[in-house]
């Protein structure tokens, strides 16, 4: 497995299986840009078929405060440690920052503790009409 946070050689056909169970998900065209935007990245990608299997992403001011809006891992790639890769390689590239905050299900929150993090409680305001990103035509 090749973990790497730049997107160099990674095309948006690398990009298929994420945002499994969204309703409506972002495109692979959206993916790649929202990796692309994202203050910090990191990607996990299987050489042996050239995809990319999982991912983490963080947005950050870059003086206090980062967000870890996604972490996802492919179905048949997962319980392999690659979340935990992803995760630990992110908080190593946070570890300047003040905040680090993240929001999850309560099942996940073992998970989190792990690596040091905290149970707190977070606020969250979701518009389903933009699940799939924003609409590049109409903005
Ligand atoms: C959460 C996720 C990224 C973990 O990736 P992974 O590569 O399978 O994780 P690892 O192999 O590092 O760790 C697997 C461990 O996580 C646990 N785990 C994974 N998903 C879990 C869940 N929803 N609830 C409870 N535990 C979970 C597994 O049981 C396993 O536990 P163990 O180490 O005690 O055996 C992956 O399951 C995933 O993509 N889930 C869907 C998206 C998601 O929920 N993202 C997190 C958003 S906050």
């Amino acid at each position: 497995m090749l973990y790497k946070n730049s997107l160099d050689g990674v095309t948006e056909s690398m990009l298929e299986g994420f945002f499994v169970d969204w309703p409506n998900p972002p495109s692979t065209g959206t993916h790649l840009k929202l990796l692309k935007n994202s203050s910090y990245m990191v990607i996990a990608i299987d050489e042996d078929v050239n995809r990319v299997v999982g991912f983490i992403t963080a947005i950050s001011d870059g003086v206090l405060s980062a967000y870890i809006p996604l972490l996802e891992v492919l179905p048949n790639y997962k319980n392999q440690g690659i979340g935990k890769e992803l995760v630990k390689k992110m908080l190593e590239q946070l570890r300047h920052l003040y905040m680090i905050d993240l929001c999850c299900d309560d099942d996940l929150v073992p998970y989190y503790e792990k690596f040091g993090m905290k149970k707190g409680t977070g606020m969250i305001l979701r518009n389903y009409d933009r699940q799939a990103g924003i609409n590049i035509h109409r903005g």
